[in-house]
Parts: structure tokens; sequence; C-alpha cells
């Protein structure tokens, strides 16, 4: 799949122009058009802006000379990989790009700023609360011993892009209830406020679809493919600060891996045999 270049931009809003990009015409010939098609839609849209309206179907089947079942198709796949998005009557135009996270121990306000992006919240809960059994065991505390509840859709350019559900002991973190999390990172505000810096964390990642309620919290429809993480964060003392449940819209958001082989896996082991 085409990753966008750096370069680009996230406009705030979605500003939609009507300028189509523009290509000399240039006629597709052997094999595979339709993938041909493809690649080259990918690199327009890399090299476009969120909003920008792709060529036709009749425009693109004219310009490529293929037929418009074969544009229909590229543009499909585009479509289905969150790279554009039809609106009805009007055409097909370039998506806003994901949100990466890296795969180091980041913030939600730590990735949307590598985006350029604003990042801000709002507060769905934030209060103290007993440890059910669950979130105690994750928390390493007795079942009933008080943790802070706290629910956040987090936005980028004012855009909702995940529903996270957090628990923190709240003995550790004295009046983390009060702080305006709305305008404030929390991992920020841990670190200034509670000298406390996360430092280590366990995620499990899952590909779900949106309930209902959720879907509605951010804005798109029912059964929206998104990433549910888990994390569970330690402080550098080991204790646990954090168990966070959280969903990501699928359109909006990717997780950036890095791998790394042990030396000498791939070498087949000499033979026993003299
Ligand atoms: C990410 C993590 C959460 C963490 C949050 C802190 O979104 N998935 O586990 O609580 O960042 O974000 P911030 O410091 O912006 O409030």
């Amino acid at each position: 799949m085409a990753t966008r270049r750096s370069s680009r931009r996230a406009t705030a809003g979605g500003k939609r122009r009507d300028d189509s990009p523009r290509e000399p015409l240039r006629p597709l010939t052997g094999q595979a058009k339709g993938q041909q098609l493809q690649e080259l839609l990918e690199d327009l849209v890399s090299s476009s802006e969120p909003g920008d309206k792709l060529p036709s179907e009749r425009e693109l089947a004219a310009r490529y000379g293929v037929a418009r079942m074969t544009a229909r198709g590229a543009i499909d796949r585009l479509v289905s990989q969150g790279l554009v998005h039809r609106i009805h009557g009007q055409g097909t135009y370039v998506s806003e790009p994901r949100v990466a996270q890296p795969a180091s121990l980041t913030s939600f306000t730590e990735d949307m700023v590598t985006r350029d992006m604003t990042p801000s919240s709002i507060v769905l809960a934030q209060e103290v609360v007993p440890a059910t059994g669950p979130i105690a065991l994750q928390l390493q505390l007795a079942a009933g011993e008080p943790v802070l509840r706290l629910e956040r859709i987090r936005r980028g350019d004012d855009d909702p892009i995940a529903l996270e559900r957090s628990h923190l002991p709240a003995r550790r973190f004295p009046g983390l209830e009060s702080v305006d999390l709305a305008a404030r990172s929390l991992y920020e505000t841990l670190a200034t406020d509670y000298d406390c810096e996360p430092a280590t964390s366990e995620q499990q990642i899952a590909a779900v679809a949106l309930t209902d309620a959720e879907a509605h919290l951010l804005h798109v429809p029912t059964a929206t493919p998104a990433l549910r993480i888990e994390r569970t964060t330690r402080a550098r003392d080991g204790g646990v600060i954090e168990f966070v449940r959280s969903v990501y819209r699928g359109d909006r958001f990717e997780l950036r891996t890095h791998q790394h082989r042990k030396a000498g896996t791939s070498r087949a082991e000499p033979d026993d045999a003299p």
C-alpha cells in the first residue's frame, strides 16, 4: 500500500478543492492495467492534499486508455485502503492521512504533534472509583482500591480519532481527577506534576468493528473498522501506572513497527553427519 510522503500536511476540516490534479495523457499498455492504474493513482494521492478531487472514472478511462470498469476497480481498491473516499453525486476525494503511532512509547499528544496536527480531548469521565476485579488485576491493586477512571475522545485538528478509557492508581496520583485533561497531556502531567515518567508498556492490538456507541462518539458509521489497543504502562520503578483500553479509527490511524532479526537466524544448521 502506498505511504504518503511525509511532506504532506494534514489540512484541518477536510477542505475540498475542485481542481482535479492534472496528468498528461498516458495510455497504459501490457497486462494488469488495473494494477498499473492503481499504482499511478496511489502515486497521485501521495502528492495530493486531503480534499483534492480525483479525476472521474470517465476521465481516467480516456486518459489511460482503459475500460471504465478497470478505472472503477482501481478506485475501489484505493477506497478500501482508506486513501480516498467517494461523496455521492460529487466524486472521489483524497482522504485525510492516517496518523502513525511509532513503536516507541509515545503519548497521543506526541503522535499528533509529530503529524503537525493539533491535539485536543473531550473528557467524558474523570473520577475516582473503587477498582473492579479485572481493573485491579491489571493495575496490580486489590479490588476496591481507588482508581482514576478517565474516558476521553482524542482529537486531531478537531477530528475525533480515538476513544480512550484509562484507569490509573489514584493513590499514586492524588488530585489527578481535578487536572484539566481536556487541554493537557496525561503523560506530560504525570511527569511534571508527579515526577513519574512512563517507561515501558505492553500493548495488545486487534482489529474490531466499532459499536453503535463508539461510532457515534467518533462520528463514523456503525461497524467502521477500528484498532482496539490495550496498553499496560509501567513507570521507571516498575509499578503499573495505567491500564488503557482504546479504539482508534482504522481510517485515521496506523501502527508502525521496527523489526530486528537475530544475526544467524537464517543460516542452515550444519549437518551432524561426518
Ligand atoms: C496514548 C496511549 C494511552 C496514553 C495516552 C496519553 O494514546 N494509547 O495509553 O494514556 O497516549 O496521551 P496524552 O499524554 O496525550 O494524554
